[in-house]
């Protein structure tokens, strides 16, 4: 006997939404067979019900009351595509501990919550799915938890926003600032009004996270990620870069190194050559490296309304499928509680552009402020600097020049030491841009 349909809620009906609604509908014959039961979407939650919409879901299966929902108990399966740490975390905590499995998209919950959505689950019994979180359509949260579940994994790479990446691709084609491709970003609808939470790298941290927990069977929390952001890189440093051979990337990177884990997000420069440079636009890219595999790449889009769709498809099918037999079997995998790494113990290279007074003197004065603080340089370049052109906070007359230092590998504590040396110098006008160069073996 073939089973009944699945019926499924929907919280949110706005990009990702229309598009598992576009995607069933779209696919259903083959999405039903594959299943073996149909998949009908019952509700969709929205805040303005009179809101138009694209044609898709009939106008009556759209509400604003989410307890014809979670109050439901026909409805076995929640899709949450909603947004948010708001509303949307009371939603799946309820409908989790009801027993409704629950598909989402979030990666502000999972990465800030996920311990509570785990034990929720836990406690009625359901299942979570969250491919959609990190890395739009591309399917790696399943690949890491099944297919390369025996491995031990030492490093996870990649880039993971894409708003960033487009904006450091444009400047990078184009030569644009960083303020004219954000607007850009803005009018492809890449960015949103507000950028922080992608320019200052917290996305990637959030997503960051997910990925680390999923590889090093721990809790990460967003916090304990090191975070820079782009908003000090210009044109001159995409510029320098491409002179030595280097592409500047927003990285994510989590390493497991003596039982510790180390989580980080910078701009990094990445070798012209290397697989990740050719990451353009908003697509994204991770890079594992486990003990077995060796090294995988995952590429493809990370964000937009049918790519997200297809991954949340794919986990509302896996949904349906088990969910009449006591739930798909997965669960928390965080069973250690491994110590977070400091930032101050990670040894990079860097790459610093420094604007200093153009006299005699001056380049011994800022390699004695390295060295005090066992900073080895590697290389320094030096041109004068085009009239007007001044770094954030820089004052005073004179003739200046640019200077760029690359550094060999040092501990960031040492750097950091180095850099507050060289402020206090009254022949360094200002401090720009500090970049890592991607680690040599990745
Ligand atoms: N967009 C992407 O490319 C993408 C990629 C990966 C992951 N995600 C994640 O997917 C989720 C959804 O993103 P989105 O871009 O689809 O967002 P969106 O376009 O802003 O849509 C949000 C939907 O949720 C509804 N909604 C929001 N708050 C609500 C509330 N308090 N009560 C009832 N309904 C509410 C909105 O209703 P109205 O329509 O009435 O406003 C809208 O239908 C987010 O977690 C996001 O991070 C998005």
């Amino acid at each position: 006997m073939v089973p009944s349909a699945v019926r499924v809620g929907l919280l949110g009906l706005g990009t990702v939404g229309q598009g598992v609604v576009q995607v069933l509908e779209r696919n259903r014959a083959d999405i039903e067979r594959k299943v073996g039961r149909g998949i009908e979407i019952v509700r969709a939650l929205v805040r303005d019900p009179s809101k138009p919409r694209p044609e898709g879901l009939p106008a009556e299966r759209i509400t604003g009351n989410v307890e014809e929902i979670l109050g439901d108990p026909e409805v076995r399966i929640v899709v949450e595509v909603m947004g948010g740490t708001g509303p949307a975390r009371e939603y799946i905590l309820r409908a989790l501990r009801s027993g409704k499995s629950v598909v989402t998209a979030n990666k502000d919950i999972m990465a800030e919550h996920g311990a509570e959505v785990w034990a929720a689950a836990a406690a009625g019994g359901a299942d979570v799915f969250f491919e959609a979180s990190v890395g739009g359509g591309i399917p790696i949260v399943r690949a890491m938890k099944q297919s390369l579940a025996g491995n031990c994994v030492r490093r996870v790479a990649g880039i993971l926003n894409g708003t960033t990446n487009y904006i450091l691709t444009r400047m990078s084609r184009e030569g644009l600032s960083l303020a004219a491709a954000l607007a850009e970003a803005q009018a492809q609808g890449y960015a949103e009004a507000d950028p922080s939470a992608d320019l200052d790298g917290l996305d990637a941290a959030r997503k960051l996270c997910i990925l680390s927990s999923i590889a090093y069977s721990t809790r990460c929390r967003p916090a304990e990620v090191f975070r820079q952001g782009i908003r000090d890189i210009g044109p001159a440093d995409i510029a320098y870069g491409a002179r030595m051979g280097w592409i500047c990337k927003l990285l994510g990177i989590s390493e497991l190194r003596k039982g510790a884990v180390s989580m980080r997000v910078h701009p990094a420069f990445v070798r012209r050559e290397h697989p990740l440079a050719a990451v353009s636009d908003a697509f994204n890219a991770i890079y594992i490296q486990g003990d077995a595999i060796g090294e995988a790449m995952f590429y493809g889009r990370g964000a937009g309304s049918l790519p997200t769709a297809s991954a949340i498809l794919g986990d509302l099918m896996d949904a349906a499928r088990f969910i009449d037999r006591g739930g798909s079997g997965t669960a928390c995998t965080c069973f250690h509680q491994r110590p977070v790494e400091d930032i101050g113990a990670v040894i990079s290279r860097f790459y610093i552009r420094l604007h200093v007074d153009d006299r005699v003197g001056v380049l011994a004065q800022i390699a004695d402020a390295f060295g005090r603080c066992d900073v080895s340089i590697l290389s320094v370049l030096q041109s004068p600097l085009s009239p007007g052109e001044a770094l954030t906070g820089e004052s005073g007359e004179g003739e200046r020049a640019e200077l760029i230092v690359v550094t060999h590998e040092v501990r960031e504590d040492s750097l950091e030491r180095a850099i507050a040396g060289l402020r206090r110098l009254a022949s360094v006008r200002g401090v720009g841009a500090v970049i890592r160069l991607a680690p040599e073996d990745l």
